[in-house]
């Protein structure tokens, strides 16, 4: 499966809001496009979407007319920006801008920098791929056999452009011949667990419960659950992590049941220039995804609705941190920092 992938001209995507009844693509021929695809939720999750943009901005910087480099960079500012404004929580995305940007400012002249642009979001999509299986491998050992383990939201494939991350971490216990089960949380109001977890488990043949996010606390309480597995939208320099939103509730929850809660993401997702969750910034979204399920209203009309789409766990509800360069456990600033250089 190759949720993201550059054609040369044009980006082709899963369009991850078919998902499951179709495996739909779509092919990206203007940046506008893939800033659209990347707020419509087409593709969604932290890596994927730092990916998605990187490949992107290529595209836009590739439609440029412009003679001179100072010409180019004004126009290229634009299409930055653009990304930018596109969601806001994942830092993956602020990160690939960051690096494209810098990118075209030290390449040569135009045409050269039009390229380098492209070697650069080739890189960008390489290294999560790598990260992913690495960070999935380690994670693995902490998965014994017999195992029934509690993920939230998608962190698989879909989500990550690369092997996964919380679903990496299951998928390598399983292909280790560990004999493992999953309980997923369908995951209100977007149900990214419902539509893409379960369907990445079953095209993996890995056994996968459904159950809806209230009802968490009954298995986690009666000792059906070993341990719990979230992904990360944004992870500060604490080990306080942004994920999607039900994932604090799933922390305190586990801690209150003495099951292991571990955070599985890239160090791409963490921003060291935020010392605690509460610098996160967190996305709100249409109320309308809260009224509503796929267009059939279900709430009344006019009533008043809340959605915020992360929410943040403290790093003391988090039992470690799974990376590509370690398996990182309290206190998580400075083994954190010195493991990375940052
Ligand atoms: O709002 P989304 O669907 O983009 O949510 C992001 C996520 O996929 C999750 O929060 C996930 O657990 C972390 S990203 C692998």
């Amino acid at each position: 499966m190759k949720p993201i992938e550059w054609l040369g001209k044009k980006l082709k995507i899963i369009d991850q809001t078919q998902l499951p009844g179709k495996l739909a693509f779509l092919e990206l021929r203007a940046y506008t496009e893939v800033v659209a695809a990347i707020k419509g939720m087409k593709v969604r999750g932290a890596p994927a979407i730092g990916v998605a943009a990187a490949y992107g901005i290529a595209l836009g910087a590739q439609d440029i007319k412009a003679d001179t480099k100072a010409k180019f960079l004004s126009q290229f500012d634009k299409i930055l920006k653009a990304f930018a404004a596109a969601r806001p929580t994942a830092v993956n995305l602020f990160r690939a801008i960051d690096r494209m940007k810098k990118v075209a400012e030290t390449a040569g002249d135009v045409a050269e920098t039009k390229q380098a642009l492209i070697v650069e979001a080739k890189k960008i999509h390489a290294e999560e791929e790598v990260a992913t299986r690495r960070l999935s491998q380690l994670g693995a050992g902490l998965i014994k056999n017999g195992f029934t383990v509690l993920t939230h939201c998608n962190a698989g494939a879909l989500a990550t452009a690369g092997y996964g991350t919380a679903l990496g971490v299951i998928k390598a216990a399983w292909e280790q011949g560990k004999k493992i089960e999953v309980i997923a949380t369908e995951t209100r109001p977007l149900l990214q667990g419902a539509c893409l977890t379960t369907w990445e488990l079953m095209q993996e043949n890995i056994p996968v419960t459904l159950i809806t996010d209230s009802m968490a606390g009954y298995f986690l309480s009666r000792g059906k659950v070993n341990c719990v597995i979230v992904g990360a939208d944004r992870i500060a320099a604490n080990g306080d992590t942004a994920n999607k939103i039900g994932t604090y509730t799933l922390a305190v929850l586990a801690k209150e049941n003495s099951i292991p809660f571990y955070v599985a993401a890239p160090t791409s997702t963490i921003d060291f220039s935020l010392s605690s969750g509460a610098e996160i910034p967190i996305e709100e979204r249409n109320p309308e995804e809260i009224t509503s399920i796929k267009g059939v209203r279900l709430a009344p009309k006019g009533v008043t609705a809340a959605n915020p789409a992360f929410d943040i766990t403290p790093h003391r509800y988090i039992t470690a941190v799974i990376t590509e360069k370690g398996i990182f456990r309290k206190p998580y600033v400075d083994k954190l920092q010195k493991l990375l250089g940052e």
